[in-house]
């Protein structure tokens, strides 16, 4: 945990921000995978951490910004919890250690609630993503909010705070990229023909869990690069595969790191997969080189989109005028999902608050297929942490549907698209912190060209 002062700095901005009301905060539960006792490995709520620090199940807390009062509520462990899953500190001093004096049982924080609500205090919750949210809003609110009833006051400031990382947090996002970075580089040196995707999976999940955290997302490695998040991990690599390893490690404090990169199974890549490859890294060494504040990120997503149509037009898969087809979205064929995303507590930070606010200011996102996947179109800030991670893949359905439809035959030759239509996908990934002055990639560099990759297979 940081010191007692971060935590009540970050509670005394937010109270001013917001102003007036009360400020609920529900923290994770644990959750049973099969049964109770058997529980998926707890993770506190990002929001939760960010403001009060406390790694633990079954809390809650309340800013009532009206009564200045802070308050985290919960019970103390049972021996029955006690002798399950060892002892933990008290609530009081759980609480002390980030500067709040005032605790209650967890079920206290209703009738809080309710008061306040009878008081006519207006209650500002964030947007649930899981279903224990849901039950307990319900149960504290005496009916079950829709989405849109989340606080917009509330979740701009905290928007507002997370999306600048402080030094501190820069420091253990910078610890999670190194884990990360050594994932990438095992990977990198381990792969061999007849190997299960499997065992690398297993070997970059022991180098995040050895390193004292876990991973900050489940694991992509995988021969079917051309399926953008996908867990199977059943198949045997062959000679002429690639492996398309997605992974990360996340702190004992929560903080993520997220790379990517694409593998040859054979000590080389083919000519083939050269080719494609090369335009990938000119798209990713565009982005990563436009990187400075005061630039939209929609406007570096915009050049890496345009390298990726020029390259597929040198291999005589696309045609015609670069910039139109990528305004016309011709160049999400390749290149469907977005360039990249916030990055802190969560890998896609604060997705559970709304892209729209996290990566758009609040402005509207495109609808447009490729666009619309796009997680970060604002205006880049010094403390913003960021991925950077284009990719070209061909996705045979995608392909099919597209020609079918006769969709966009003044850019794409679909001729010879079909000849490609076995290659899989490429995807490199990067994380970066916007500076002053430019950018600064984040954690140890992990071999990105095709020469580099090639020196540690
Ligand atoms: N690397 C996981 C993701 O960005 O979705
Ligand atoms: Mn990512």
């Amino acid at each position: 945990m940081f010191t007692k002062e971060t935590y009540m700095n970050r509670r005394a901005q937010l109270k001013k921000t917001v102003a007036s009301g009360l400020l609920l905060f529900l923290g994770n539960d644990e959750c049973g995978m099969n049964y109770e006792d058997n529980t998926y490995p707890f993770r506190q709520d990002s929001t939760f951490l960010y403001f009060f620090g406390l790694p633990y199940a079954g809390l809650s807390a309340i800013i009532d910004i009206d009564n200045d009062k802070e308050i985290i509520f919960g019970d103390e462990l049972t021996i029955d919890h006690i002798v399950w899953m060892g002892t933990q500190p008290t609530i009081k001093e759980k609480s002390e250690r980030i500067g709040i004096p005032c605790t209650q049982s967890a079920k206290s924080i209703e009738s809080y609630l309710k008061n306040a609500m009878a008081k006519g205090q207006k209650i500002h919750f964030l947007p649930t993503y899981r279903a224990e949210h849901k039950l307990k809003l319900m149960n504290l609110l005496g009916y079950l909010p829709k989405p849109e009833e989340a606080s917009v006051p509330f979740i701009r400031a905290v928007v507002n705070q997370r999306n600048y990382k402080s030094a501190e947090e820069i420091l253990e996002i910078e610890k999670a990229c190194d884990v990360t970075a050594d994932m990438h580089i095992k990977a990198m040196q381990m792969l061999r023909p007849g190997m299960r995707e499997s065992d690398v999976a297993g070997a970059l999940e022991d180098i995040a869990l050895s390193a004292g955290g876990g991973l900050s997302f489940p694991t992509i490695a995988t021969i079917n690069g051309q399926t953008l998040h996908n867990h199977y991990h059943g198949n045997v690599v062959k000679e002429g595969d690639m492996l398309l390893v997605d992974a990360g490690a996340e702190t004992a404090m929560g903080y993520a790191g997220d790379m990517s990169s694409t593998i040859p199974v054979s000590k080389k890549f083919t000519s083939r997969q050269k080719d494609v490859y090369d335009i990938q890294v000119a798209s990713h060494l565009a982005a990563v080189e436009a990187l400075r504040p005061g630039i939209p990120f929609k406007e570096v997503y915009e050049l890496s989109s345009k390298v990726i149509v020029e390259g597929m037009k040198s291999l005589g898969i696309m045609k015609g005028d670069a910039d139109e087809a990528v305004q016309a979205g011709a160049h999400a064929m390749f290149f469907p999902c977005g360039l990249g995303h916030m990055m802190g507590l969560d890998v896609h930070d604060m997705e559970n608050l709304g892209e729209v606010y996290v990566g758009y200011d609040g402005e509207p996102k495109s609808t447009q297929f490729g666009r619309k996947s796009l997680r970060l179109g604002r205006k880049l800030e010094p403390g913003f942490v960021l991925t950077i991670e284009p990719g070209v893949y061909f996705i045979p359905e995608l392909i099919d549907l597209w020609k079918g439809e006769k969709k966009f035959t003044e850019f794409i030759n679909y001729d010879k698209l079909e000849t490609y239509k076995d290659f899989g996908g490429i995807r490199n990934e990067e994380d970066y912190l916007i500076t002053e002055s430019g950018s600064r990639r984040l954690g140890k560099k992990i071999p990105l060209t095709t020469d580099e990759v090639e020196a540690l297979r």
